[in-house]
């Protein structure tokens, strides 16, 4: 048997970084489900396929073998044999993968190589419903947040750090899209599962969020 921990939640609230720290201590697999879309969106991208078009999207997306590979520890997204990790954040690629993770197929393929691995190892797998709809029978739930504000400051100083000029009300717009999108789409919407557990970090540190993981996931192991 193995053991999921799910958490979900929208862009920026920390998951990626909370979600590998808790599977290190854990000895588990981080699995960034996002990653998956991103890749996905730049096969679309590549093709010159607009966010639009759905029907083009559900054809196209049959063609994108996406597999997963880990080197020393960290996931390797591999689009139809090459190593894509590297060409993935951008915001280009992070609103197309919001605009195609809305198409059914799209979310079905993906889905599909989720629930493989979370079959075969345990898991700690992050995105936007996966304790609602990949993996409902995970041992745990969280659904990770922080105010849209928090969110914008958090990727303001991000962008800032690396020498990139950007507008804190752009990128703060940006974030509140990109959440309505993935909150109203008719398919596996982001939302809180019944049985999440909700975790704030707009004013709870990254050591703090962690900490409270591993309690909970302890506490439900009746360690
Ligand atoms: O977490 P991220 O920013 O890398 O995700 C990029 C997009 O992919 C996100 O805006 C919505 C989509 N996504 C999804 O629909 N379902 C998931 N489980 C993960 C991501």
């Amino acid at each position: 048997m193995s053991y999921s921990i799910a958490i979900d939640g929208p862009a920026g609230a920390g998951k990626s970084t909370i979600a590998r720290q808790v599977a290190k201590r854990l000895g588990f697999i981080y699995v960034d489900t996002g990653a998956m879309y991103r890749a996905m969106a730049l096969y679309l991208l590549r093709k010159g396929i607009a966010a639009d078009d759905g029907e083009r999207i559900s054809e196209a997306c049959k063609d994108a073998d996406i597999t997963i590979e880990y080197a020393d520890g960290e996931q390797q997204v591999i689009l139809n044999g090459e190593n894509v990790n590297g060409s993935i954040r951008t915001e280009e690629v992070g609103n197309m993968a919001s605009a195609s993770a809305a198409n059914k197929e799209v979310r079905i393929k993906l889905v599909e190589l989720q629930r493989n691995m979370a079959a075969k190892k345990n898991v700690v797998m992050d995105g936007r419903d996966i304790g609602t709809y990949v993996l409902p029978e995970a041992d745990l739930k969280i659904y990770l947040t922080a105010s849209s504000a928090v969110r914008a400051e958090r990727r303001h100083k991000e962008l800032t750090e690396k020498g990139i000029e950007c507008d804190f009300d752009a990128i703060e717009r940006d974030i509140i899209d990109r959440d309505d999108r993935d909150m109203t789409r008719e398919f596996a919407p982001l939302r809180q599962a019944e049985d999440a557990v909700l975790l704030d970090s707009s004013y709870m540190g990254i050591e703090e969020v962690i900490d409270s993981i591993m309690e909970l996931f302890h506490g439900k192991k009746g360690e």
